[in-house]
């Protein structure tokens, strides 16, 4: 449907943005004028309550053809992943997965998303969901609009162009992308298959964490975070419009693009981030520092430190504690949490945890290193340093424990012997030493 071309972002954080697709589009002066340039109506989208503190406050004025009013979405879509089917008595044992496969029937990213995990609820603004997409075309004439909560995609293969109301964004594995909620979006495929996944945010909008002792640079620089500019087009076709609204979906049908956007300004919108930009830092003495040190994006709760959701990527580093047992220690958490893994391998795992796959330790269920990787740990030598660069792995972590899917449960994909990877830890313990 759109050429990919070589897309100019705007950077920087939650900044004040400001873009224009035709010259003088935007108004000047005031945000809705009795007449706006072009004979364009004025709609804002307002992400956050109005009397939201400014520092949080994320609202957009959009300059568009015709005003969304109107634009209803009131058929049921069926769709096997929604509502959720969430298992009502999970045991707290750790699960694994193995990637999806390409899927057979024609399937583009709406289709193709398969809930694994999720609590909460969007009607109390405060949970998630976490799913898996398998697609193998575009969204042709086809356009969702997320209330329940903004996403953020993790693309694992294939590269996507991501349409929005307020411009395009290209990424490719290792970069990621947040859509707001309720932001109108169109997923295409820049090859042939695309995989990865999303996290659905109920709770408030995912911002940078604040970096204490750490200082004013380090994790994700607000430098790094890319912005569309206004992208529009003035097309009459029939196009549904498909509504993600308290876990149903719903549809309608336009009689035109929603992505009439000629012009906008404000500092809710979409934004991409490239993972490999993520500043990396660690012990160099010993012992490891709590994984809070990998994180990229935070979407708080009403108690201080204690999230809704984490993102936190594990990106390629190099381990110089001496003296340490440098994998990813063995632990139990309050937290739970979601794993996936872009590309290469992680250190705490010798196999079985691949490109594409996915894992849950829920919350006090210990987990860690697999016996091969104890093994290997053990016998290392901490005096030299170990150069992890073949990685890319993320974590979704939660105050929230994570549900399994019904679906998730049952899939042939779940590894139903994944707690066997620690079985052959040996016990090691001389009473004499
Ligand atoms: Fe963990």
């Amino acid at each position: 449907m759109h050429a990919a071309g070589k897309l100019i972002y705007q950077s920087g954080f939650g900044n004040e943005f400001a873009s224009e697709a035709l010259p003088g589009a935007l108004p000047q002066g005031r945000n809705s004028p009795q007449h706006c340039p072009y004979d364009l109506y004025a709609e804002q989208i307002s992400g956050t309550a109005f009397t939201a503190p400014r520092a949080s406050n994320r609202r957009s004025w959009l300059y568009r053809l015709r005003p969304t009013a109107g634009q209803v979405t009131n058929q049921r879509l069926e769709h096997p992943g929604f509502p959720a089917q969430l298992e009502s008595a999970p045991a707290p044992e750790p699960l694994r997965w193995s990637p999806l496969g390409v899927p057979d029937a024609p399937t583009d990213f709406i289709d193709g998303l398969q809930l694994y995990v999720g609590n909460g609820d969007p009607a109390l603004h405060a949970g998630f969901g976490i799913y898996l997409y398998a697609a193998n075309r575009s969204m042709v004439d086809r356009t969702f609009c997320n209330a329940d909560g903004e996403m953020l995609i993790v693309p694992q293969a294939g590269r996507l162009q991501l349409v929005t109301e307020l411009g395009i964004l290209e990424v490719e594995p290792q970069e990621i992308v947040v859509i707001p909620r309720g932001v109108r979006l169109s997923v295409q495929l820049l090859d042939e298959s695309a995989r990865g996944y999303v996290c659905e945010n109920f709770g408030t909008p995912f911002r940078l964490p604040d970096l204490g002792v750490i200082g004013s640079n380090g994790l994700a620089a607000a430098r790094d975070f890319l912005y569309p500019q206004a992208w529009f087009e003035d097309r009459d076709v029939p196009t549904q419009l498909v509504s993600k609204y308290l876990g149903h979906l719903w549809a309608g049908v336009l009689d035109h693009s929603p992505f009439d956007v000629v012009a906008w300004h404000g500092n809710y919108a979409p934004y991409k981030y490239d993972l490999r930009r993520f500043n990396t830092l660690g012990s160099v003495s010993f012992d490891h520092p709590d994984p809070s040190i990998f994180l990229v994006l935070q979407s708080i709760s009403e108690t201080p430190g204690v999230d809704n959701l984490d993102f936190v990527v594990f990106p390629p580093r190099v381990l110089v504690m001496q003296d340490t047992f440098r994998p990813p220690w063995f632990h139990r958490n309050v937290a739970s949490e979601f794993m996936g893994l872009i590309h290469g391998a992680y250190d705490a795992k010798a196999d079985g945890f691949l490109p594409g796959g996915a894992s849950l330790h829920p919350s006090m269920t210990g987990h860690g290193p697999d016996a091969a990787t104890v093994e290997r740990a053990l016998q290392a030598d901490t005096h030299k340093a170990d150069y992890l660069q073949n990685t890319m792995a993320f974590m979704f972590e939660s105050r929230l424990p994570m549900r399994p899917s019904v679906a998730a449960l049952q899939s042939p994909e779940r590894q139903r012997d994944y707690a066997d990877c620690w079985s052959s830890i040996a016990k090691r313990f001389k009473p004499q030493a």
